[in-house]
């Protein structure tokens, strides 16, 4: 049987991801510390099955790390856990080096010691899969597209986090020789994410009636990418990736971010109207944008795509609809998601 150690497998991706791993036989030992960001709410369809072991813990924390690797025995480490939200880097970037840079340097020692006394098949098939982010190569002009060979030029807190993550992660392939891959991916959505992020914000905003708060002129374009689509991308590197090689995961879906405000809006609006008949397009309010706000981030996939064989099955019209109607099936989820201690509030304007 095929066992994964997955980090932060009670947030937004890495919950996809166990739920779709477990559904797919595979046993999950899902450590993640329950930040604000997690929430034991999404694996509640499998909790008390036997193929999934929850662990609260740190991935800082080197000697539990080490433990349940002797426990449970991982054919490969998927690293998920982070501080992921671009503004609460503005406003506490600490946190963010603590996780993203000195827990993955304790999470990356722990399973080098573990893959080190490996032998054989073992040892050769084991990988350590660490998921990042397409911030690290920064912003954008008109046209271009990051490829995995983009200079990193991280742009925020969070990003300067995620790429000296990416940096120890290569360093401890070319080091100590741990059979290690990466992952750079754009801007997911679906399913489970926390209404702090653009896309369940607007459709929780919308539906309260509230201003639908666009950064700026609203122009950033971002590359959208399914979770589902994301979570297959995973587990295709991590079946037939080159050991020590990155690879970017793009969605083919460039949009402007005020395109997306308006694509929810008119799913909503056909969905369940507002009942003063007004489109929801109305509650859209232009607030100061974000500081250092990049400008555009677009991926060249071609690679995971040409050699590996994957390429995204969702296009945006198909995912957003999906998503919007996820959220309306699913509002008491968003609720008890929103009873703590995160209320929908702006954050991250570095006054
Ligand atoms: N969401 C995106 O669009 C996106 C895009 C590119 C890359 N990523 C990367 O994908 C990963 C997952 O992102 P997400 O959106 O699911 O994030 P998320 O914020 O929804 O979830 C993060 C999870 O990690 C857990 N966690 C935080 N600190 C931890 C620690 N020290 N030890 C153990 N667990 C800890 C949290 O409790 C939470 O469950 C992150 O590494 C992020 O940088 C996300």
């Amino acid at each position: 049987m095929t066992t994964w150690l997955v980090t932060g497998g009670a947030g937004f991706i890495g919950g996809n991801f166990v739920l779709e791993a477990v559904a797919r036989g595979i046993k999950v030992v899902n450590l993640d510390a329950l930040t604000y960001a997690g929430n034991r709410d999404t694996l509640a369809s499998i909790e008390g099955d036997p193929n999934h072991v929850f662990v609260h813990g740190d991935i800082g924390d080197r000697a539990l790390v080490a433990q349940l690797l002797a426990e449970h025995r991982p054919d490969a480490v998927v690293n998920f856990a982070a501080e992921s939200h671009v503004d609460r880097s503005i406003d506490g970037p600490a946190a963010f080096i603590q996780t993203n840079v000195v827990g993955t340097l304790a999470l990356l020692e722990a399973v080098r010691d573990y893959w080190k006394a490996l032998q054989g098949a073992a040892k050769d098939g084991f990988r350590f899969l660490h998921v990042s982010t397409d911030e690290v190569y920064g912003s954008l002009g008109e046209t271009g597209l990051f490829t995995e060979t983009t200079a990193y030029a991280p742009n925020s807190p969070y990003s300067a986090s995620k790429a000296a993550s990416d940096h120890l992660v290569r360093a401890f392939h070319h080091t100590y020789g741990l059979p290690v891959l990466t992952t750079n991916c754009s801007n997911n959505y679906g399913p489970y994410h926390f209404p702090e992020k653009l896309i369940p914000l607007v459709i929780a905003k919308a539906l309260a009636g509230e201003p639908l708060p666009v950064y700026g002129d609203g122009k950033q374009v971002r590359d959208w990418l399914f979770v589902a689509d994301h979570c297959e991308a995973i587990r295709t590197v991590l079946a037939k990736g080159r050991v020590g090689e990155t690879y970017n995961v793009g969605g083919n879906a460039e949009k402007q971010n005020i395109e997306v405000v308006k694509a929810i809006c008119a799913l909503l609006d056909a969905r369940c109207p507002r009942e003063d008949g007004k489109p929801r397009e109305s509650q859209i309010t232009h607030v100061a944008d974000r500081p250092g706000h990049d400008r555009r981030y677009a991926i060249d996939a071609s690679k995971l795509r040409d050699e590996l064989g994957w390429a995204p099955k969702y296009s945006f019209e198909q995912g957003i609809a999906e998503t919007v109607d996820w959220y309306l099936e699913n509002q008491p989820w968003v609720q008890r998601v929103l009873d703590g201690s995160y209320r929908l509030e702006r954050i991250g304007v570095a006054a």
